[in-house]
């Protein structure tokens, strides 16, 4: 989007917002923590709260409650009246209750926010430099079955939240060719292993993924019953030539490819070509980044991306669709289906060329 036509004063603004714009984010965190978001809700019907009032019922310093509802209000977050009274705006009103909004902004905080200050020198070196902060390891996802708990609650709030709604959509999908026997690559804590275990009765799911994970949603398995038709395989896709058990007639692999550079991308997609049975299939869900229809969403994508680049992995982001089509060509397989899955998400189905 062009601004070439903004006045030179609200460009200025608008730079100051950006330069500023941490100040703001823990100002919000501090709202919604000490409950101050609620309370200012609690009392709309009242025609607001004075900051006397915030700070008696919660018992903070008024000094402290002023400071967060001074840039807050400027920030088109809260609204003053002429009485002195808050209220939420709009955007107050998303800061504080909306589900999306409440897991991007614990997962910028509590696995994202100290690691970000390091983003130059991730950029500089291709290494996850921010990954530091939360512990000693080549890539998130070796840390991630020992991540203190608020960190992996944050996290896996994260991941679910933009997988679990099309869950539903995707199991259809997924066993409309009624496969007997289904990978789940990237299986995570085996939500969809267990979602597809109760779709189906006599499917056998896989799940794959790196050892620490796999104990995570074994344990799962077993406490949802499903401990006889679920095995598992351990593998570390990052390692020397990686490679998948053959006999698959599905092998999917959901909000996965991701964390993979477009190289090691290619790896993986040849491994599970290997894996296939002759009829069997690829299918892959992604939220692609030309694929959205709000730019809010392709923002979510990119800022996930930097994620990736300072936290994750360091050479990994949310792709267009394009560059998946690119390496399913590469890797020997062949799209044959191009299925778009609620509002965010794409599946591809694959076969052998
Ligand atoms: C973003 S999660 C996707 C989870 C799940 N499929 C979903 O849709 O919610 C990525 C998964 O890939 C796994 N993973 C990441 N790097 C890996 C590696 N080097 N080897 C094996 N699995 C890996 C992670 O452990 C994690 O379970």
């Amino acid at each position: 989007m062009s601004n070439k036509s903004i006045r030179a004063i609200d460009a200025v603004q608008e730079a100051e917002k950006i330069a500023f714009a941490p100040f703001v984010f823990q100002a919000v965190v501090a709202l919604r923590k000490l409950g101050i978001f609620e309370l200012i809700f609690k009392y709309r019907k009242k025609s607001g709260i004075s900051l006397e009032n915030i700070s008696k019922e919660l018992q903070l310093s008024v000094y402290g409650v002023g400071v967060l509802l001074e840039i807050a209000e400027s920030y088109n977050i809260l609204n003053k009246d002429e009485k002195d009274c808050f209220e939420l705006t709009k955007t107050g009103y998303y800061l504080a209750f909306d589900r999306t909004v409440d897991v991007n902004i614990n997962f910028t905080q509590d696995v994202c926010y100290k690691g970000l200050f390091h983003l130059t020198e991730a950029i500089e070196t291709g290494k996850p430099a921010g990954l530091k902060e939360l512990g000693d390891w080549e890539t998130i996802y070796q840390g991630l079955s020992v991540l203190p708990k608020n960190i992996q609650k944050a996290w896996f709030e994260f991941d679910h939240h933009y997988s679990d709604d099309v869950f539903q959509e995707a199991l259809e999908f997924v066993f409309s060719n009624n496969p007997k026997t289904v990978y789940d690559v990237g299986a995570n804590t085996g939500k969809f292993a267990i979602s597809g275990s109760k779709y189906s009765d006599s499917v056998s799911i896989k799940m794959i993924d790196l050892p620490g994970q796999l104990q995570i949603a074994l344990k799962n398995v077993e406490l949802a019953g499903f401990k006889d038709r679920v095995t598992h395989h351990k593998i570390d896709w990052l390692s020397e030539n990686p490679e998948l058990p053959f006999g698959a007639d599905t092998i999917w692999m959901s909000q996965f490819l991701d964390c993979f550079s477009e190289d090691e991308i290619l790896v993986i997609l040849k491994a599970c070509a290997k894996a296939l049975t002759d009829s069997g299939e690829v299918l892959i869900m992604e939220t692609f980044t030309d694929r959205q229809r709000f730019d809010n969403a392709k923002f979510i994508l990119e800022a996930t991306s930097l994620y990736f680049t300072v936290m994750a992995n360091g050479n990994s982001k949310m792709y267009p669709s394009t560059v998946l089509m690119k390496l399913i060509d590469q890797a020997g397989l062949k799209l044959i289906e191009d299925r778009p899955i609620g509002e965010y998400h794409t599946i591809f189905a694959c076969k052998k060329k």
